[in-house]
């Protein structure tokens, strides 16, 4: 099979509350695609129950893959490789991707590649596109992450800069808990804020003049929840907030959301902006749920035109956790001879 379309490899991906399998071939062909997601399962909690997840995906990792195959035309007999992303995340939902990954694997006598989850997001901008030039500077902004990078190749990461406190997703997520948008927050707030005046609010942007390169969305979040709900009244346990969202009119509602998408993005892009000027590279990488935003996706091409950046943003449906970015760069190692053994575990913390 891998003769003329480059390593054909079946990766999948189950880290939180996305069970993904996908096929690639040559590293950046994607022959398939294939997400459930657990959405309806967490929302009445308002985020991911890592019980549930693991049960949810559980039931759904077979079905998935068998998807990802049909879909792609091909058996388990005609993949090169079994891929899976094994760090980081939830550890009950990641064993469920890496068991069924070697177990396929072990079955069918091929390879097993493992594969970080924050490599994978920087490659989604690679899927289905022109090749690129290294090093360049890597934006990772999702649930659980809000860095930085210097990508010497894609499977060669320098932390730059990282968050201090909440990821920016996350803060978005409980931007969207504040003004009772309902889960997972992020697109709620990026839709309702098309509709608000950016400039209603003056919301804090942290610059972190100490460590330049790192972000903090803690303060922002506080003060969107102290704008709509007023500060605390009373002490310790007894504390409570004066009122909350349902006494905003639907305008008032998306002024918040336009003036915290205007602060989170502007902090996002001003340390993107620092790369650059620290690092003499012309290309920018980004991934993770939040390269799915409106205002993030304008910003940055407006800087990238302005200082002719190469801007790697991925197709919208490879910017959430998905496995052909797992299948994708596993497409890499493969070419470089490298595999994992069956003895390949899960972990909850990236390395790089
Ligand atoms: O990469 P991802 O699917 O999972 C993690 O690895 O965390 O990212 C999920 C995060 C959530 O916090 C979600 O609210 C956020 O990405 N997100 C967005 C948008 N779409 C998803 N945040 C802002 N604007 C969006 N359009
Ligand atoms: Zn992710």
């Amino acid at each position: 099979m891998s003769d003329d379309t480059g390593a054909v490899i079946l990766g999948i991906e189950s880290s939180c509350d996305e069970t993904a399998a996908a096929v690639v071939a040559g590293g950046t062909r994607v022959l398939s695609n294939v997400i459930a997601t657990q959405h309806e399962l967490h929302e009445k909690y308002a985020g991911v129950v890592p019980e549930i997840a693991s049960r949810a995906h559980l039931e759904r990792i077979m079905p998935v893959i068998q998807e990802a195959l049909r879909e792609a035309g091909l058996g388990l007999r005609d993949l090169d490789a079994i891929a899976v992303g094994h760090r980081p995340g939830l550890i009950g939902s990641l064993l469920v991707g890496v068991s069924a990954a070697k177990a396929l694997a072990w079955s069918i006598g091929k390879p097993l590649i493992g594969i970080d989850h924050i490599h994978a997001h920087l490659y989604a901008g690679t899927l289905d596109a022109e090749p690129l030039e290294f090093p360049a500077v890597g934006l990772v902004v999702s649930g659980g992450h809000t860095s930085l990078y210097l990508v010497r190749d894609p499977l060669s990461l320098t932390l730059l800069g990282k968050t201090i406190d909440d990821a920016v997703g996350e803060a978005y997520d409980k931007a969207a808990m504040i003004l009772q948008l309902g889960y997972p927050g992020g697109p709620k707030v990026d839709a309702l804020a098309q509709q608000g005046d950016d400039k209603a609010h003056d919301f804090p942007i942290a610059t972190l003049k100490k460590s330049r390169m790192d972000f903090s969305f803690s303060g922002l979040k506080t003060s969107l929840l102290y704008a709509v709900c007023g500060k605390p009244v009373g002490r310790g346990a007894d504390a409570s907030l004066p009122r909350d969202a349902s006494e905003l009119s639907d305008q008032q509602k998306a002024d918040f959301a336009a003036s915290f998408q205007r602060a989170a993005i502007t902090a996002v892009v001003r340390k993107v902006r620092k790369a650059f000027d620290m690092h003499g590279v012309s290309t920018l990488l980004v991934g993770g749920g939040v390269s799915a935003n409106s205002r993030l996706r304008a910003d940055l091409t407006e800087l990238a035109e302005k200082r002719e950046i190469d801007l790697r943003l991925p197709a919208m449906e490879h910017c959430m956790d998905n496995a052909a970015m797992i299948a994708g760069l596993a497409g890499l190692r493969h070419q470089r001879g490298e595999s994992d053994d069956l003895s390949l575990s899960a972990a909850a913390r990236s390395l790089v």
